[in-house]
Formats: C-alpha cells, structure tokens, sequence
C-alpha cells in the first residue's frame, strides 16, 4: 500500500485492463475506497466504493460532492486528525484511526490510510500535480474494542494485584509480632516447666515450637514474596560471574556438595538484589536438597544455537544438581506459593525447615524480567532448574501473565 501511485501506475497497468474491470476490481474491494478532488474547495468525494457504503450506511448518492468529515459528527478532537490535516497539506500518504459514525449515529473505528495522486491536467500520472487523495477505510471496531477490553482488564488485574501484595504485606508483617511472643512463651513454658511434663508431653512442645518456627518462616516467605511488587532497585549491568562468586561464598562450605560456575557468563542488567536472589534461591534449593555424598552442582547458561532457549531478547541460564530429583506430577507445583515439596535430604539433616517459598519468589522474579522457569529432573538422578531473562533487563514482562498469576496464587492458596 505504500506504492508511490503516480510513479507505478504505467508500470502496473497492463493495456487490456480498462475502467469497467478497475471499477468492478474496488466495488469487490473488501476495504472501503474513496477518491477525493484537491482540486474543488473543501476537497468533496468523487468516489465510494460499495463496501464504503456498508461501513458507514450511507448511500453514494447521500455523500459524493461531500468532505469526508460528515463521518466525524463533529467529534473532531482525535490526534489521528493532526497527522491527516498534515499529510493533506503536505501531499503525502498516512494511515491514522479516527473515531466514526454511521448514518444511524453508531460509532465505529475507521482505520484510513490516504494516499496522494499527482497528474497532469489531462489526467496522466507523471507527478506534476497534487489533484486527487484516495483513502482505504477499514472498520477495525472488533479489534480496537478488544484491545480496550484488554487494558481495561490489566488495569484492573493490577489494581488487584497491588492490593493482594499490600494485603499479603500487611498481614504478613502484623503478624510476626505476636507469633515471636507465642514462640518465646511456648520455649519458656518447655524449660520451666520440663520436670513437671513427662516425655510425651516435652515431645509435644517440641513439636509446636517447630511449627511455630515453621509459621515464622512462612511469614517471612510472604513478606520476601510481596516485596519483590513493591520495592525496585534501578537496573544495573552485573558481571554475573562476580555476582555467583559472591553468592556461592555465603554457602557455608557443604561437606555434600560442590559448587561450580561455568565460566563466562553473559552478564546481565537489572536489579542486583532480585537477580542474586533468584541465584541464591535456586542453589539453596540445590544445597539443601542434595542427598549424594559427592553432590554436584553446576550454574550454567546456553549458548545461542545450542538447543536452548537463548534468543537475540533473552539469555538462558541453568542451576543443575545431582540430588534426589523430583517427579513429574511436582514439576509445576514447586512454582506455587506454598507448595511446598517434601523431598528429605538423606544425608542426616532431614528434619530441616522448608517453607517452598524460594522457588515462588525466583519465578516471580524471573517473570518480572519477562522470562519463564521450569524444572527438568529424573528421580534419583538429578534436577536442572533452567530460566529465562530478558537481556535488556526490562522489568515489565509479560504483564497479563505476571499479573494473572500472582491472583491465580493468592485464590488457590490462600
Ligand atoms: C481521500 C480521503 C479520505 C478520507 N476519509 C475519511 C474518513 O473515512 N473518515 C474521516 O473521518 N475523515 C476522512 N478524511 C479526512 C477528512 O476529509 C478531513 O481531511 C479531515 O477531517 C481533516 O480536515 P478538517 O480539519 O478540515 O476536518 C479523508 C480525507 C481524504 C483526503
């Protein structure tokens, strides 16, 4: 469409094709189309096409000799009519989308895309002068309705969002108080009172300070949870292999596992807080699950072309482990707030703590950097945790994802 008509007109035309054929070719047109004369005042219509007259429900006769601007019923403040009343006068072509009515007043969206005719006074085209527009007029309501539609439903999905994570916070933060004063009064209750409780019972107050703990724990999961919403730190370029090493050092050295960086890595730019959290979390999860003597664990990422998900947008990095692995049926659920997988490591510290909140809190992260996370793992064998981040380290992600899982969380599990 964006042809220059004068210049291609005598290369286009073939001799045998004459005005009945062009004439009945736009009447079948499935686009409306108009010819304007620059040359008469007010620039009226010299030509609609039928499915014009379907599109707007006027009859040819009710419009030619008009300016097109009836369509407008006087609803002419739209920034599509600055771009047009430009190329008018400038002689060019554009495409703009203004808002419309038909004969009966509905309102409809017309997308229009105009283009200048330059010929000579004998109506050759050899781009002498300006004398006629033709406008494609397409009725794209359907689609401008839906995309309305669309960021209604965002804004409204964020609202919601925005008022789950400050709920979520809220609660969270309300209730670390009380739950400390619980957990101080049920330890101080099993020492005091240990030579009057016999063993079933100091097993029973073992067992509530170790929920209690848990609770805390959960609360604390919560509050990380509903924070990564609220608090962002400006993107900033990060040597990802500086940052692992840093990482890896707040490991207390684990007797079970050792843990290798692939070297260079791409880095990366974001939030560094979120980003060596995401790392963090995902070896935390390899560490403390591992049940080989000779755990391994690798951080690694996929070069482009490598059968990864590595693209010119988005970098592909893996956390891999030799650990326990983890079945299929738990493959999504990990991701889920509070499901938590009860996967014990056999090296003797199995009656850990685990809250299942790490592995939610490194998919909203890697979410908000408009990526995606999964597990691939053979029971027995091993997990491999790989993800996806933007390289340009935006923030956005895809928003209605984002924003539909973060509800999709709080209603199922909370
Ligand atoms: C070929 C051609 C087709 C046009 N088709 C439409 C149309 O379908 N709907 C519309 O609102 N305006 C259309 N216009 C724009 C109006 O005719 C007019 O140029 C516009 O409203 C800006 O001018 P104004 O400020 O004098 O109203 C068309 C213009 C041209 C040159």
């Amino acid at each position: 469409m964006s042809q220059n008509i004068d210049q291609e007109n005598e290369s286009t035309l073939s001799p045998a094709i004459g005005l009945p054929l062009i004439h009945q070719a736009t009447s079948a047109a499935g686009c409306g189309i108009t010819i304007v004369d620059c040359q008469q005042p007010d620039m009226p219509m010299i030509y609609a096409n039928q499915t014009f007259t379907q599109i707007t429900g006027y009859a040819v006769e009710e419009i030619l000799g008009k300016n097109c601007r009836f369509l407008q019923a006087g609803d002419q403040d739209q920034p599509g009519l600055a771009t047009l009343r430009e190329a008018i006068a400038e002689g060019k072509e554009c495409t703009v989308l203004l808002r419309n009515y038909r004969k009966d007043g509905a309102l409809f969206w017309n997308e229009l895309y105009l283009a200048p005719i330059y010929s000579d006074s004998e109506g050759q085209c050899s781009s002498r002068k300006l004398t006629h527009f033709i406008g494609i007029q397409n009725d794209v309501t359907a689609r401008v309705t839906l995309t309305q539609e669309r960021n209604d439903l965002v804004q409204r999905l964020q609202k919601v969002n925005r008022e789950l994570n400050d709920f979520a916070y809220i609660i969270s933060h309300d209730l670390k108080a009380p739950l400390r004063s619980i957990r101080m009064l049920s330890t101080w209750i099993k020492d005091d009172y240990k030579d009057n409780v016999d063993a079933e019972g100091q097993e029973l107050f073992d067992l509530l300070v170790q929920n209690v703990e848990k609770a805390g724990l959960l609360i604390d999961g919560v509050l990380d949870y509903s924070r990564i919403g609220r608090h962002r730190n400006p993107a900033q370029e990060l040597e990802t292999n500086a940052l692992l090493e840093e990482i890896v050092h707040l490991f207390p050295a684990p007797d079970a596992a050792s843990i290798s960086i692939a070297p260079n890595l791409p880095n990366l730019s974001g939030d560094p807080v979120r980003i060596s959290q995401l790392f963090q979390n995902l070896i935390d999860n390899a560490v403390r699950y591992m049940d080989k003597p000779n755990g391994e664990i690798t951080i690694g990422f996929m070069e482009e072309g490598s059968g990864g998900k590595t693209t010119s947008t988005h970098w592909h990095f893996y956390v891999q482990d030799n650990g326990p692995g983890i079945e299929e049926k738990y493959f999504k659920k990990i991701f889920q707030i509070f499901q938590a997988l009860q996967v014990n490591a056999n090296n003797g510290s199995s009656d850990h703590i685990s809250t299942g909140i790490g592995l939610t809190i490194a998919q909203k992260i890697v979410t908000l950097y408009d990526g995606e996370i999964w597990v691939e793992s053979i029971v027995g064998e091993g997990s491999t945790f790989h993800f996806t981040l933007r390289k340009a380290g935006e923030q956005q992600g895809d928003l209605l994802a984002q924003l539909s899982e973060g509800i999709d969380e709080f209603i199922v599990d909370g």
